[in-house]
């Protein structure tokens, strides 16, 4: 057998690809330790499966590891749990070399396989718990929409409690060595997993919770999901990460992003940092805006109960990144956190009145303090920062009284 598949037990091999070559995921999300497209094959015995795809350019890899499982055996059908690209456009290159293969769906698969593909035939639909009976083996399916995309659906096989759960409990990071829980150290790819879930599928939050308890009524065994490790030994240890992230339990702690162009709002973002310090925070972030990468600021805000925004007015509003990272958290649908907000100008001003529009569109606690400093910050406009400090520090401190 080719020794890049690995057998997961007598009747199921993991056929997935790792890339270290794709930069940024979805064009946008950089992956400085790559990413894994996990594919399964299932043997029924009479009949085979193929749980998933790959990115198109692993198709050779791909069809390597298909090849070698099967082993000169008929191929009869493949799910498509999830059809976003990094997952189906090794598909049309799959039929081509297996064309009676079944296509495995739901009415919005189809609906995806038409518009993306051209492909209309041997098209199965499966409905909300609908069983399917692959040779002796058997595969139920239960939708999971928006976790990550529409269709997204899930597929469980009740004889040995296996969840093939597409995106859902899946991370950033490929898979070195190993594939399996029990033989990696997951302090490795837990950040990774963080910054996939806030990434990716944090803004459905509310829908994976549904999804959460959907499958709490499951006998779930092992977790085999489209991205990262592979679940057998302990599938409750990322079944309660994607719990506390979806239910966004933040954490003690304060990010403070700040924006500045020649100093005078960096200036101000370290005083309010020490201020921090002073109150007794430990958990203190500060980041520059134009250095720190985007998906890292969303995981950041993700964490930590504590916001803090900065940035001087440029053209009668916000520094222009600051307007893009505040457009972005405010359709990430957070929750449960404090914000607080400084500016910094010369002219007439601005960046404040678009920060208070943000606080009132996101709704998060606001603090009263709003330093907004002409140019180098005097004696009372430290007071205002300390101030904005030490309002920050008690309202942390009332939120995890007993951590202090
Ligand atoms: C391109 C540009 C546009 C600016 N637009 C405004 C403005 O519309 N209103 C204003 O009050 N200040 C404006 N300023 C001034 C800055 O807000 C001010 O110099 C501030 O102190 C810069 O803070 P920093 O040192 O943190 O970069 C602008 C500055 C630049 C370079
Ligand atoms: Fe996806
Ligand atoms: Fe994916």
């Amino acid at each position: 057998m080719n020794p890049l598949t690995v057998k997961i037990n007598d009747h199921l091999t993991y056929i997935g690809v790792n890339d270290r070559y794709t930069h940024l995921f979805e064009n946008m999300w950089p992956l400085p330790d790559g990413v894994s497209y996990n594919s399964y094959i299932l043997d029924g015995g009479e009949e085979t499966c193929l749980l998933d795809c790959v990115k198109i350019p692993s198709v050779g890899e791909f069809l390597d590891n298909i090849s070698s499982v099967l082993n000169g055996r008929k191929l009869d059908y493949v799910i498509v749990n999830h059809m976003e690209p990094d997952h189906t456009s090794s598909l049309p290159t799959l039929l081509e070399i297996y064309p009676d293969i079944k296509i495995i769906g739901n009415k919005k698969t189809t609906r995806f396989l038409k518009n993306f593909y051209h492909i209309t035939d041997n098209i199965i639909e499966v409905k909300e718990g609908e069983e399917v009976q692959i040779g002796s083996t058997s595969l139920t399916f239960y939708m999971t929409p928006m976790v990550h995309w529409p269709e997204s659906m899930v597929a469980y096989e009740k004889s040995t409690g296996i969840l093939f759960s597409q995106d859902a409990f899946g991370g950033f990071g490929t898979l070195d060595g190993s594939i399996f829980d029990d033989e990696i150290n997951f302090e490795f790819y837990k950040d990774e997993t963080i910054r996939y879930y806030t990434n990716i599928v944090g803004k459905y939050s509310v829908q994976v919770i549904r999804a959460l308890d959907k499958l709490a009524g499951l006998d779930i065994q092992m977790i085999c999901p489209d991205h990262g490790p592979i679940w057998r030994k302990n599938p409750e240890v990322i079944i309660d990460l994607y719990a506390k992230l979806s239910k966004q339990e933040t954490e003690n702690g304060v990010l403070i992003v700040y924006g500045s162009m020649y100093g005078n709002t960096e200036k101000m973002a370290e005083m309010i940092g020490k201020s921090l310090a002073n109150e007794g925070i430990k958990n203190i972030r500060i980041r520059n805006i134009a250095e720190y990468p985007l998906s890292n600021l969303i995981a950041e805000s993700w964490r930590y109960r504590g916001i803090i925004l900065g940035c001087p007015t440029y053209n009668v509003g916000l520094f222009p990144p600051m307007d893009h990272f505040v457009r972005t958290l405010t359709k990430q649908n957070m929750k449960n956190h404090t914000l607080g907000y400084f500016t910094n100008y010369s002219w007439g001003g601005g960046a404040e009145k678009e920060f208070a529009a943000f606080a009132e569109k996101c709704g998060w606690d606001l603090l009263e303090a709003q330093p907004n400093v002409m140019g180098d910050p005097k004696e009372a406009d430290i007071e205002t920062l300390n101030q904005l400090g030490k309002e920050m520090a008690q309202a942390l401190k009332e939120a995890f009284k007993d951590e202090y």
